[in-house]
């Protein structure tokens, strides 16, 4: 019983390590959208739902027409795993 109750343990310390720093991958989104998220070129992005962000960045790699500069956006979004987008899109909302 103590065992297993060790190996949770050492598999969540596991899965928490290997997750994705969603501040690593915003750093190649900066400057487009600030270092804030408060916007640039690209759209303001600080103050959006991780849900709204994460659903238009599905949108982006899917390669639908999202806005008029879509074309500038979709190379960034198509090489993002789902947990970069998730990462990323938690990160921008907790600036
Ligand atoms: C070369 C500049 C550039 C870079 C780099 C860039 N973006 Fe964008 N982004 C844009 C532009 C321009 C738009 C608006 C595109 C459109 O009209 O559909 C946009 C739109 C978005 C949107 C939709 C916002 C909204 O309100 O509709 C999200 C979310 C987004 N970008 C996230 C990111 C993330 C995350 C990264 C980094 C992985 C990133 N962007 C990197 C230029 C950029």
């Amino acid at each position: 019983m103590q065992q297993m109750v060790e190996t949770k343990a050492k598999e969540a310390v596991a899965a928490a390590t290997a997750g994705v720093s969603g501040e690593k991958v915003y750093a190649t989104c900066i400057g487009c959208h600030g270092a804030a998220g408060e916007g640039g070129v690209g759209p303001k992005l600080a103050g959006q739902e991780v849900t709204a962000i994460v659903d238009k960045l599905q949108r982006y790699k899917a390669g639908e027409q999202v806005g008029p500069m879509t074309g500038m956006m979709a190379p960034m979004a198509s090489g993002l795993s789902d947990d970069d987008m998730q990462a990323v899109a938690e990160y921008v909302n907790s600036l």
